[in-house]
């Protein structure tokens, strides 16, 4: 039985036997239990006189253990329940000299450095509990809105977002000098930017799709924004406008969170805890207005405001830091692509809410987006979300075949390598939408952590890519 199982319905008198891994053992008698199934400890209570000294030597933090014992009613302050420990052995030793995770607060970044055990402290068990719960979320809410779960290539051969920031696979060895027409698909392939042109293709047949896998870029982003391997939620549906587009977006984003506050109470005030703290130690100027679980239900019971390009650029223009030159990118004219520093001012400070820009200009937009009557926006719509910045991503896609040509051709991508792509506007075209969701950022919204490289198991970065 797991712990969270024994803490949740407890069978006080019954003889049971957990096995997990040792978080402390204090005064040679109490056992801090945790099998990773929920935040909480189990306590468990030996009696050191009854045993060998050798073996209670080896219940040390960090040892995996298996015990026996009764569940009682707890005397003790801190828990409710407890085992009377009748019998233990020692599964796998953890020897103190060596084990690194000490019972004390030890820094993230020592964590990152340790990332094959920092599954094992309080922070990234609930940061990963609370990621299992989303992603759960996720796939529930799509399947009670009848999406179908899309699976998009990894490998490819187009560049879906045109940015050329891909990673090129091959299977020639090192140093060869063939080219890729000699290679494993006979041509050049890539790991995967998006899955969002494939996911257009399931859309066109059955009608409203989603995908949820990797995606993999290889921008030279040093950020606690920026993964080069990281989750995405793509959502394609036929017949959907921007409109309904956006109003998706933000009822997923809302779904999500309030299954997290519903169902991750006891990581969630951890975790909560954890972000207050952290808070008190930065500049009053830089500290959250609001505590996690608080900004989380703002989120939930608030809607998102929606303004286009043109008058975001316009609050941008006339606000305080940019009058101050306090913008690092001042904004003069309209067509500026906004910079994380123009987003978090309209979300933290002008609007204190999600906001939702649409309309952008087209030449800073990609090539598949609808253009608008005026011929130099597009019907493109970008999430914002306090402490985040972009979090979302999509737009309604030119379904006019002549204008999406000349597009392609504008931008300069050969035709023939997005011939299927094209096809689907020529047979059976129609109006849809869809977006990408930038699973880790919703990670590090829902948990309040600060870099994005603390709520995937093993973050990929420049120049960093161990375990
Ligand atoms: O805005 P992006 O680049 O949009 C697309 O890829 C579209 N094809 C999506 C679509 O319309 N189907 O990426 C979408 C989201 C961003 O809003 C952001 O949340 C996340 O993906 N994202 C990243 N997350 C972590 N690390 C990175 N390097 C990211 N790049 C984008
Ligand atoms: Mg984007």
């Amino acid at each position: 039985m797991s712990i969270a199982n024994i803490l949740q319905t407890p069978t006080i008198g019954n003889v049971i036997t957990v096995k997990g891994w040792v978080r402390s053992f204090r005064s040679n008698r109490f056992i801090a239990l945790n099998d990773g199934s929920s935040l909480a400890n189990l306590q468990c209570v030996v009696d050191f006189e009854k045993e060998e000294e050798t073996e209670l030597k080896r219940i040390t933090t960090g040892a995996c253990i298996s015990v026996t014992g009764e569940l009682v009613e707890s005397k003790g302050k801190g828990q409710s329940v407890e085992v009377i420990v009748s019998f233990f052995e020692v599964l796998g030793d953890a020897p103190v000299e060596e084990y690194p995770l000490q019972p004390k607060k030890h820094s993230l970044e020592f964590l990152r450095e340790i990332a094959h055990l920092r599954p094992k402290t309080n922070t990234f068990g609930a940061v990963f509990r609370i990621r299992h719960a989303l992603s759960f979320a996720i796939h529930n809410y799509f399947n009670k809105e009848g999406f179908f779960n899309w699976h998009s290539p990894i490998i490819t051969g187009s560049d879906a977002e045109g940015a050329g920031e891909m990673f090129r696979v091959t299977a020639l060895p090192q140093g060869s000098d063939k080219d890729s027409s000699d290679d494993f698909f006979g041509k050049e392939t890539h790991l995967t930017v998006s899955g969002q042109l494939e996911g257009e293709l399931g859309a066109m047949g059955l009608g409203k799709i989603y995908t949820f896998g990797p995606t993999f870029r290889a921008e030279n982003s040093n950020t606690t924004r920026h993964l080069a391997e990281f989750w995405m939620i793509e959502p394609e549906m036929a017949f959907y406008d921007l409109e309904m587009n956006m109003d998706l977006a933000e009822k997923l984003l809302k779904y999500t969170i309030r299954h997290v506050l519903e169902n991750c109470r006891e990581d969630l005030e951890f975790l909560n805890k954890r972000f207050a703290d952290e808070q008190k130690s930065k500049p009053q100027l830089e500290r959250a207005e609001q505590g996690l679980i608080e900004k989380l239900e703002f989120v939930v019971n608030n809607n998102f405001i929606r303004l286009s390009y043109t008058e975001a650029i316009n609050i941008l223009r006339n606000s305080r830091p940019n009058k101050k030159k306090k913008f690092k990118y001042p904004i003069n004219d309209w067509g500026a692509d906004l910079q994380s520093e123009h987003e978090r001012f309209l979300v933290e400070k002008h609007f204190k809410a999600p906001v939702v820009l649409f309309d952008y200009p087209a030449n800073i937009k990609a090539f598949y987006m609808r253009l608008n009557e005026d011929g130099k926006t597009v019907r493109a719509m970008d999430i914002l979300f306090p402490g985040i910045g972009e979090i979302v991503g999509g737009s309604q896609r030119e379904e006019r075949f002549d204008v999406l040509k000349a597009r392609i051709a504008e931008v300069g991508i050969p035709e023939k390598e997005l011939w299927w792509y094209l096809e689907t506007r020529k047979f059976g075209t129609c109006v849809h939408s869809g977006f990408g969701l930038g699973f880790e950022r919703l990670v590090l919204f829902a948990t309040g952590m600060g870099n994005i490289r603390d709520v995937i198991p093993f973050p990929r970065a420049p120049k960093s890519a161990g375990f």
